[in-house]
């Protein structure tokens, strides 16, 4: 009787142990799934930066992580985003560097200042070096882990009348992404900011609530915005980029060897996001001007001294809000002080 007892435990325990295992390696199979959340279209350079860092870390993890891209605010809109981040509810974000500011960090802003970066290659150097980093390590204390920068380019400005001269911008109401410095640049050449959601965007203009925007000729395009657009300068008054960041808490919990392929997935993903944007801006802009939608306008030498002239003092305005030192370490890294 004893001895049946002992066996009959022994049988459960074993198929209790089994059963465990079993269970234990269903769930190990499950992939861990990343939702990977932007507000751009997905034939932008985001998008497909995006959907190649999808590819990727489903490649390089063996399909241990099985990434989810929601493009075009499907999810969330700009300020929800950062919010969704921060609780958890999803894994990867890449809103623009303008955004950053809910978080409390205002070092980023710096991005936003008008004619910062005189070319891409400098503002290469400013991300891919000390600065970068530095900026990346004050995301930590948010509970954010930033992976990548990734570059969209300059702005164009856009409206229904000509905007050549400081003076064309008079009254006029232009939506703006969230951005105090970005609310300075307008006030500064006598506009009216308006800041929206990116998705609201295109409404807006059409339905005559703002009368113009600034943005990225892949994005005015991608969105229609050019058909509501009668005019669009070709400024490169201000830039355009992105900071891919993560949950922390998400990111800590992976195993090592899963975090490395992400990584690697990454960085890949970056060369590629960074290696396409021009061309995709270029391309943008040749469709935008075949569409005669929007005719272009380009600054004359004297227009261009006439902009700068207008928004230098938004540097001198938030150097000291955004971090005086970093602001001239950049002028320096540039070789340029607007
Ligand atoms: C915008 O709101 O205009 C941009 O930040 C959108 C984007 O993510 O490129």
């Amino acid at each position: 009787m004893v001895c049946r007892l002992k066996r009959s435990c022994l049988l459960a325990l074993a198929s209790l142990i089994a059963g465990s295992l079993a269970a234990g390696s269903a769930v190990a199979q499950q992939p861990i799934v990343l939702k990977f959340s932007h507000v751009v279209a997905p034939n932008t350079p985001k998008g497909k930066g995006a959907e190649r860092f999808r590819e990727l870390a489903e490649r390089y993890t063996k399909g241990r992580v099985k990434v989810e891209v929601h493009p075009n605010s499907q999810l969330y809109k700009d300020k929800e985003e950062l919010e969704a981040l921060q609780l958890g509810a999803v894994q990867m974000l890449a809103p623009s560097l303008a955004k950053f500011a809910p978080l409390g960090v205002r070092e980023f802003e710096v991005f936003d200042l008008p004619f910062i970066f005189p070319d891409r290659a400098a503002l290469s150097r400013v991300v891919n070096g000390p600065i970068g980093q530095q900026l990346f390590s004050k995301l930590e204390a948010k509970g954010i882990i930033g992976l990548a920068y990734w570059d969209n380019g300059f702005k164009v400005m856009s409206a229904n009348r000509p905007l050549k001269r400081p003076e064309d911008f008079s009254g006029l109401r232009m939506r703006i992404q969230h951005s105090r410095v970005l609310e300075v640049q307008m006030r500064a050449l006598g506009a009216i900011p308006l800041a929206m959601a990116f998705s609201e965007s295109h409404a807006a203009l059409q339905a005559g609530v703002a009368d113009g925007t600034e943005n990225v000729p892949s994005n005015m395009y991608t969105q229609q915005m050019h058909e509501v657009q009668r005019h669009t300068t070709l400024s490169d008054h201000g830039y355009l980029g992105y900071a891919v960041i993560v949950n922390r808490k998400f990111w800590d919990a992976l195993p090592g060897d899963l975090r490395q392929a992400l990584r690697r997935a990454m960085t890949e993903a970056t060369q590629y996001a960074n290696s396409i944007a021009q061309e995709e801006n270029e391309q943008a802009l040749k469709a935008m001007e075949a569409s005669g939608r929007t005719e272009f306008h380009r600054l004359s030498s004297e227009d261009r001294a006439a902009w700068l002239q207008a928004l230098r003092p938004v540097h001198e305005d938030f150097a000291s809000r955004i971090n005086r030192a970093l602001v001239e370490a950049i002028h320096r890294e540039t070789g340029m002080a607007p």
